[in-house]
């Protein structure tokens, strides 16, 4: 075997709706040129297998499901497996019998979970444990006990084989640092991450975020795949070679006649933001380099390169910033990267 490639993305949230906020997501109204050119690269790339990471569309309107659903169908022609599972927006819409009637031709399973929208299914040496963690059709993911009992199952069944176990989901396994209410973002069931460890599952993949991020606790390396159409453009590319997962967070090639109108849409998402965190620090001389460095953080967050930024967090104005802003969601978020460790997405090397 000459190990395995994958794409992941995450949150498409396509909608064709024209009646839709374009403010923090810049490229919503654009969604088709934009999801174009990622399948457009994913075709080209012809990796083993493209992997979603849920909210595949904005609300699980019938026809933008459609719309995805025949995108994937011409990556799944080309030879592409596909791995996709559904997110909390999948379902405002849509019942998961609709869901599985749409994109179910597209995934290959191995074994499906009676209960819910989770399956398994192999790709070369490695098993994909795609889960459902729609059990509340809310904001927050979480696996009924039946899902619980048929991951365990399934997981015994790999047990002692050679193959790589990847879990994929849309919210997350383990903490997010920055977090202050977790909940929204981690699968609650109490039991799971003892569960993915002591079956050795040693990578999760995810969405829901919105922005790419990447951690590494109890031996398991979490990436969380950014939306294609916020942030800075990117989809991540993993290699499962030798032992070792190797990821790296790739620019989408949009056409050249729509990049000057995407910088332009992204630029005004970012001064959005940064319109907020300046009336929260006030207006001076010293607050303007301030919510500069607020600007530089943002920048790096958004390019997975945090580490870089973490170099710079102890200068004075640093300092200041965070102490301006520590009753703030912004300064919670930004000083949780001076305490916990922190791994950036823009490149991982992860021994498996
Ligand atoms: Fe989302
Ligand atoms: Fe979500």
């Amino acid at each position: 075997m000459d190990g395995l490639h994958a794409v992941i993305s995450s949150d498409f949230h396509y909608t064709a709706q024209e009646n839709i906020s374009d403010l923090i997501v810049p490229l919503m109204k654009y969604a088709k040129p934009a999801l174009s050119a990622l399948f457009a690269q994913v075709r080209q790339e012809k990796p083993d297998v493209f992997i979603i990471c849920g909210d595949n569309t904005n609300s699980g309107r019938t026809a933008d499901m459609y719309y995805i659903r025949d995108q994937l169908r011409m990556i799944r022609d080309e030879g592409i497996r596909i791995v996709m599972v559904p997110g909390n927006h999948d379902l405002d819409l849509c019942t998961p019998e609709r869901y599985e009637s749409i994109y179910g031709e597209l995934l290959q399973a191995d074994c499906r979970d009676p209960h819910s929208l989770s399956y398994t299914c192999t790709v070369k040496d490695t098993v994909f444990f795609a889960m459902d963690d729609s059990s509340l059709h809310d904001t927050h993911g979480i696996l009924s006990d039946a899902s619980m009992a048929w991951l365990k199952q399934q997981l015994q069944r790999y047990r002692g084989s050679s193959c790589t176990k990847v879990f994929v989901s849309h919210h997350g396994v383990l903490d997010e640092p920055w977090n202050r209410r977790p909940e929204l973002y981690r699968i609650l069931n109490p039991g799971l991450q003892d569960l993915l460890v002591s079956n050795g599952v040693r990578l999760c993949l995810s969405g829901h975020q919105h922005f790419p991020s990447a951690l590494i606790r109890r031996g398991i390396l979490q990436i969380t795949a950014p939306m294609p159409l916020a942030n800075s453009f990117t989809y991540c590319d993993l290699r499962l070679r030798d032992g070792y997962a190797e990821e790296r967070l790739v620019p989408i090639r949009f056409s050249e006649q729509l990049v000057p109108l995407f910088n332009k849409k992204h630029e005004r998402s970012s001064g959005f933001r940064l319109d907020a965190v300046r009336s929260l620090l006030g207006s001076s001389a010293q607050t303007d380099r301030m919510t500069e460095v607020a600007a530089e953080w943002f920048h790096h967050m958004e390019h997975g390169t945090l580490g870089q930024f973490k170099k710079h967090m102890h200068e004075p104005v640093c300092e200041q910033t965070l102490h301006m802003l520590d009753h703030t969601d912004y300064g919670s978020w930004m000083r949780a990267l001076l305490d916990e460790p922190y791994t950036d997405p823009s490149h991982i090397l992860f021994q498996l």
